[in-house]
């Protein structure tokens, strides 16, 4: 506080988060470089939301987001999804705790769909949602306000600053829209793991996060800004290998009580091989270095009413107007890795073999 007063930066509201900057290009960056250069780190930074349904891959992608120099993680925002609310929520606490990102404030949100009933993916997450990891539970608990309330209020006061990703379910940001539509023109940018331009790995025509809630999805895509969409076609591609994992094995307690026995239960659709694509990482990864993908802009309607094709993202690289995504069609797979493990290591947890680091 007393650093950004002294800048002449305006405060700091309740989430830590000062209205933009324009000589900066984000959050964190205001904070490194405006503050008279005391911190080492100047890195560009980018700070985001990460709304997600923990869930093994969400789980990776928090202690990404946690790990990663290049994001901010400004608040998680759970969701049902992958298992019920009230455990996302305590797996995004206790994953959050685990990684050394205790100070990031985890909000619940929709327990179910907007309109349908809520289903989940117990049978590809394991019954906790985590796998075969089994964490200390957090001492901490949610915040007390909804999801929507955090979201719409983070992202107004800094509008133009913070991404908003989703690695679940879009019930959350669906809401969070049909309450603030200029919440559409406040992200600075807007990522999802989510949809398919071809197949889909719930049904044949649809993936999980967008089947799960056609209608929040609907909503989401056409909401008027630009959905970066990280879809199967690329997540698909982005497989923790067996030279991967082997890697995973000399990242201390990261790798030997949450990566490793987490991905060992994970028991995804596209694995017969033991080698599970981790889809939500890679929503974040496109933020922190993104060289990893392509895009492509289409026009993506999503269906929410086929008998066979509910949640179906029907994507038309060839329309000549309406585009309202950039689609992800390329990944260097090689680099994912690089930048993912890279990130890893840097967290006290990877390098922790015997203590048990992960209280708040
Ligand atoms: C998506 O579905 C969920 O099971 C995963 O967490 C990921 O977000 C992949 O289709
Ligand atoms: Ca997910």
């Amino acid at each position: 506080m007393e650093r950004a007063a002294a800048s002449g930066l305006p405060q700091a509201n309740v989430y830590g988060v000062r209205p933009r900057d324009p000589r900066c290009r984000s959050v964190r960056s205001v904070w490194f470089q405006c503050s008279g250069g005391e911190e080492q780190d100047s890195a560009m930074s980018t700070t985001i939301i990460l709304d997600c349904d923990p869930g093994i891959d969400d789980a990776l992608a928090i202690a990404f987001a946690a790990a990663s120099p290049e994001i901010e993680l400004a608040g998680i925002t759970t969701v049902a999804g992958n298992v019920g609310l009230a455990k996302t929520t305590a797996n995004a606490l206790a994953v959050a705790s685990f990684v050394g990102a205790a100070d990031v404030p985890v909000t619940a949100g929709c327990a179910a769909p907007l309109l349908r009933p809520a289903l989940d993916a117990g049978h590809v997450h394991g019954d906790s949602g985590l796998g075969g990891a089994v964490l200390p539970p957090s001492a901490r608990l949610a915040g007390e306000e909804h999801a929507t309330d955090f979201i719409i209020d983070t992202l107004a006061a800094a509008p133009g600053e913070i991404t908003l990703v989703a690695t679940g379910p879009l019930t959350n940001i669906a809401l969070a829209l049909r309450r603030q539509p200029r919440l559409a023109d406040w992200v600075r940018d807007f990522v999802i793991m989510g949809g398919s331009a071809s197949r889909g790995n719930v049904t044949p025509a649809a993936e999980f996060n967008i089947w799960a809630d056609p209608e929040a999805a609907a909503i989401v895509f056409s909401a008027g800004w630009t959905v970066r969409m990280t879809g199967l076609d690329v997540t698909l591609l982005a497989r923790a290998t067996a030279a991967v994992q082997r890697r995973m094995r000399v990242l201390g307690l990261l790798g030997s009580r949450l990566l490793l026995p987490a991905l060992a239960q994970y028991r995804d659709s596209a694995d017969t091989t033991g080698e599970p694509p981790v889809h939500d990482v890679c929503a974040i990864v496109s933020i922190a270095d993104p060289a990893v993908f392509s895009y492509t802009s289409a026009l993506v309607q999503v269906e929410t009413h086929g008998a066979l094709t509910a949640g179906m993202t029907v994507t038309d690289f060839g329309a000549t107007a309406g585009h309202n995504a950039r689609v992800a069609t390329g990944i260097d797979a090689g680099r994912f890795w690089e930048t993912v493990l890279g990130a890893y290591q840097r967290l006290p947890v990877a390098r922790d073999t015997a203590r048990d680091t992960a209280r708040d």
